[in-house]
């Protein structure tokens, strides 16, 4: 017979001990008698407790849900614990009553995530603005939360001697706007978008995810700090929030046809269940370093509206 017992050791951390009854003889000379019985116990696997910021997220709120059915202990940050109708579904994943806490956290308070950080094994930072208004306030609400954001989430990480390694979520925003593309095509990740380039062509997410990102590796060199960066492209799968975020924003708003018009580029397209088993190799396998490029199709934003139209036909897509 085999028991699998989750035991608390301290508070974060645990080990599955699998606990094997087996029957064999136990001789006693005293009375003469036989027993028989052996229990052995095995420490099979040691369970990480990890921090994944900004929870309420598409990919986070993914990344939340597979540790806990991993069997981790996790910790998230959002900004508004209170807000129960933003973060009220992620007391209700599997595991959550027992294995998850809920932090608050702002990307643009110093200090904030060291209490959310202090004595957990690894760090997931994925919190950040991602498709906002851009008009006279995408300094303060894309730029500076990203860029500030990352090196707050960082200096908690400095601070905290347990975290052993930090997986930050970048973007393939970070690696394919330059000057040069058609050059140096096919991109991988050696390639760093110019921030220059950015700037010119108001890709301020862009530049912020790049900026954060070149930041997040001098940090690295200078602490010893191990880093694992995932370079997703545009992700997409089901929601798990009750409502949508950014990028969903974007997809809705094309299917209903509120935009006027699709985007006229061509993009790298990855699944969510991609991404998020991406993210756990990067923490959780030892020889994943540097940074990884997660991406699969690439089609241009008229192709998939074609085939959502096939699919859906009675929605009003944009038509250019
Ligand atoms: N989705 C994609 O296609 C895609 C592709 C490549 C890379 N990425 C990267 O993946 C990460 C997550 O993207 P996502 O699409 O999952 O994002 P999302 O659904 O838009 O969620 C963004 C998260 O960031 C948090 N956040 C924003 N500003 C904050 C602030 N000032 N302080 C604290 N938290 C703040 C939000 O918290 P609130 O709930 O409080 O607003 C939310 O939890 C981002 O780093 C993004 O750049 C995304």
């Amino acid at each position: 017979m085999t028991h699998l017992i989750f035991l608390p050791l301290n508070s974060h951390l645990y080990f599955v001990v699998i606990i094997f009854v087996q029957s064999i003889s136990i001789y006693n000379p005293k009375t003469k008698t036989k027993t028989k019985f052996e229990i052995s116990i095995k420490i099979r696997k040691k369970m990480g407790e990890y921090c994944v910021t900004g929870g309420t997220g598409f990919i986070a709120s993914y990344l939340v849900k597979t540790l806990l059915h991993n069997g981790h202990f996790v910790r998230t940050t959002v900004r508004n614990p209170e807000d129960e109708s933003k973060v009220g579904f992620l007391r209700e994943f599997n595991g959550a009553k027992e294995r998850l806490k809920i932090f608050k956290a702002d990307l643009m308070v110093e200090g904030s995530f060291d209490e959310a950080i202090q004595g957990v094994d690894g760090v997931y930072h994925t919190a950040s603005p991602v498709l906002v208004p851009y008009d006279d306030n995408i300094k303060a609400n894309l730029v500076d939360p990203c860029i500030k954001g990352t090196r707050n989430v960082l200096s908690s990480c400095a601070k905290a001697n347990s975290v052993k390694r930090i997986v930050l979520t970048s973007s393939c925003s970070s690696i394919r706007y330059r000057y040069d593309v058609g050059e140096v095509s096919p991109l991988n990740e050696s390639h760093w978008s110019d921030p220059e380039y950015c700037k010119n062509y108001n890709l301020w997410y862009a530049y912020a995810k790049t900026t954060a990102e070149k930041d997040a590796w001098k940090f690295a060199e200078e602490t010893g700090k191990d880093l694992v960066v995932v370079n997703p492209s545009f992700v997409v799968g089901p929601l798990l929030a009750p409502q949508p975020t950014s990028t969903l924003f974007l997809i809705l708003a094309i299917i209903k046809g509120e935009r006027g018009e699709y985007p006229n580029t061509t993009v790298g397209f990855v699944h969510i269940d991609d991404v998020v088993g991406a993210h756990i190799l990067a923490m959780e396998n030892s020889k994943a370093s540097g940074r990884l490029i997660c991406s699969t199709d690439v089609a241009h934003w008229s192709q998939i509206i074609e085939m959502l139209r096939a699919k859906y036909p009675s929605y009003p897509f944009e038509n250019k």
